[in-house]
């Protein structure tokens, strides 16, 4: 079996190889990643010398290299995880987002048809679903919710998801997707919620919550998004979505706050800032289909793994001081410096 993963020098593809080689230790598995700014080789360190591990630097979008590598390696199956994948981004420069997230898609599903394949899996996410209201906390996103985006970000996310839907019913492409809430876990770049509070607590820099702070979102430890898609490539019915979060609503601020605790460091920290355009109020997944289907239920308590989160990026220091760094100090200032 030789399973492509694009975008696996990334936060949940990384994960994912490293779930994937320990479990199927006969599986080969090709990492397939452009190497952006969100890409970090060193996160793949520990597998490098795994002889049925090869990484190789391509983007998704460029046809020649791409059909290059299937035609050298005959993939059975594709797990799609290469993208851009911060809102912020996305709300700035929209461009990269339409080129990676929907044109990539199409270049490997184009692979895909043209070499044969057992799966396709996208991975794609609950934002394509748009925000649900504070005050109908009876309210949760399935499969059917219909698609309605709010960012850039999951525009693009969505219309991926059409196209991965179009070609399995034009094409008959054995497809499946899977929308998953925020995950939070080890290797996730510091422009996120979670890596960043902790680094600024860390640094003891100020702690920059979006507008009240009131917004929710459906966390998820990272290893338990990665079990629900070797279920669904392994098990999952072609042409599905499949809905992957774990009923753990939380407010930011009650995230961050936590944060400050956990680390010791005082809530004075924390600075209100202007918010995100057009920001999601509540993301809140419904996993009743992946769950009666695959068995699927998430292992990982909140107050367990924002522990060992916090844990590894205490002792991991280096892979986020680096990146922090380096270029990430011009986003930062970019997107901070006259926040208020
Ligand atoms: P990430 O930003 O940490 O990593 C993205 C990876 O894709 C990087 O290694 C980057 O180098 C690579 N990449 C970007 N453009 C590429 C291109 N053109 N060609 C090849 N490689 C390219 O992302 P993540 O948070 O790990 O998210 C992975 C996937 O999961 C994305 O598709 C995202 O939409 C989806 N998702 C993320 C979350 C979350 O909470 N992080 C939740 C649900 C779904
Ligand atoms: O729901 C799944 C999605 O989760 C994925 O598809 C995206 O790729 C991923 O980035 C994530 O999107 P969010 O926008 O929810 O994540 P982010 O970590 O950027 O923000 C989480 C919440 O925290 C959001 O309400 C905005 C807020 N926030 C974020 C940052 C970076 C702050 O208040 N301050 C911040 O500095």
């Amino acid at each position: 079996m030789t399973i492509i993963v694009t975008g696996g020098a990334g936060f949940i593809g990384g994960n994912f190889i490293f779930h994937m080689l320990k479990k199927y230790p006969e599986y080969r598995i090709v990492c397939l990643d452009k190497l952006t700014y969100a890409g970090n080789f060193s996160t793949l360190n520990s597998v490098m010398d795994n002889p049925n591990f090869r990484f190789v630097k391509i983007d998704i979008c460029e046809r020649t290299g791409v059909f290059a590598l299937f035609k050298e390696e005959k993939p059975d199956i594709v797990v799609n995880f290469a993208a851009e994948t911060h809102v912020d981004r996305s709300i700035e420069d929209p461009e990269v987002f339409l080129r990676t997230n929907i044109l990539g898609t199409a270049t490997l599903m184009d692979a895909c048809r043209h070499f044969g394949i057992k799966r396709y899996h996208q991975v794609s996410t609950d934002e394509v679903y748009g925000d649900l209201p504070l005050d109908r906390p009876d309210l949760f996103f399935t499969e059917t919710t219909p698609i309605h985006t709010s960012s850039p970000y999951s525009s693009s996310k969505a219309s991926a998801d059409l196209l991965v839907l179009a070609y399995h019913r034009t094409y008959g492409l054995p497809v499946s997707i899977s929308r998953c809430s925020n995950n939070y876990g080890p290797y996730q770049f510091p422009e996120k919620l979670i890596p960043l509070m902790i680094a600024n607590a860390l640094n003891d820099k100020p702690l920059p919550v979006y507008g009240t702070g009131k917004n929710v979102r459906d966390w998820l430890y990272v290893e338990d998004h990665c079990k629900a898609i070797d279920l669904i490539i392994h098990k999952g019915r072609v042409g599905e979505v499949y809905n992957v979060g774990g009923h753990n609503e939380m407010t930011n601020i009650d995230i961050v706050k936590l944060i400050c605790k956990e680390l010791g460091r005082p809530e004075s920290l924390i600075s209100y800032v202007a918010d995100r355009k057009g920001h999601d109020m509540r993301y809140a997944i419904d996993p009743t289909k992946i769950h009666n289907e695959l068995g699927w239920l998430p292992e990982t308590k909140f107050a367990d793994g924002i522990k060992k989160t916090i844990q590894w990026y205490l002792h991991n220091r280096d892979w986020w001081e680096e990146i922090i760094s380096g270029e990430y100090k011009v986003y930062y200032q970019r997107m901070y410096g006259d926040r208020k």
